[in-house]
């Protein structure tokens, strides 16, 4: 059975930016829930024992929103830490530079993506098939290792996300959420 994968950090700790209660229902409430709901669904399924990325790659309805869901929030959780914030090192700065042209470009961008993306949803920075970064807005639960991606960095901008801490201003969400990320685990991944 799936579990809740572990918060890199204790729930208060990135406050002011999320704060404990949004963590206690976002991470403890609609993560889990996700989890429960897809161990129910899989069984007598042929997906009953496979891996979460195959489910992702594989399965469509309710099956694969609650898959990606728990990838997308794992991904989402494990990208912060308190005090974060910088910027990125190594290969990713480079294609970031290469491919937006700064980092402040990118930073930008990624930002008007997460913030126009229409209802529910996720902002993405990808690597895309042909190895070239792309920013993606996905609704719902959609999730780039569907279509053969591989995910770098993601803004969950569902109301959960961030109506405890900001309301309906999800601009100052995304304005704050740079200052908690976690580069040293982001960067690698490109
Ligand atoms: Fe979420």
């Amino acid at each position: 059975a799936f579990e809740l994968p572990k918060l890199p950090c204790a729930l208060d700790a990135l406050a002011p930016v999320i704060d404990k209660q949004t963590l206690e229902f976002h991470y403890g409430k609609h993560h889990q829930a996700y989890v429960t709901n897809l161990n129910k669904l899989v069984v007598g399924t042929q997906f009953e024992g496979a891996a979460l990325e195959e489910i992702i790659k594989g399965a469509d309805g309710g099956i694969f929103n609650n898959a990606a869901q728990i990838y997308n929030h794992t991904f989402y959780f494990e990208s912060f830490k308190p005090n974060g914030g910088g910027q990125p090192t190594g290969p990713l700065a480079d294609a970031i530079a290469d491919a937006f042209g700064s980092f402040d470009a990118f930073k930008e961008e990624f930002s008007k993506a997460a913030a126009t993306l229409f209802g529910s949803g996720w902002a993405w920075l990808v690597k895309n098939k042909d190895g070239k970064l792309e920013i993606r807005q996905e609704p719902n639960a959609g999730c780039p290792i569907k279509y053969g991606c591989t995910p770098i960095l993601t803004c969950d901008v569902w109301e959960h996300a961030y109506y405890l801490d900001y309301q309906n201003r999800r601009p100052d969400y995304i304005k704050s959420f740079w200052d908690i990320l976690n580069w040293d685990v982001i960067s690698p991944r490109y």
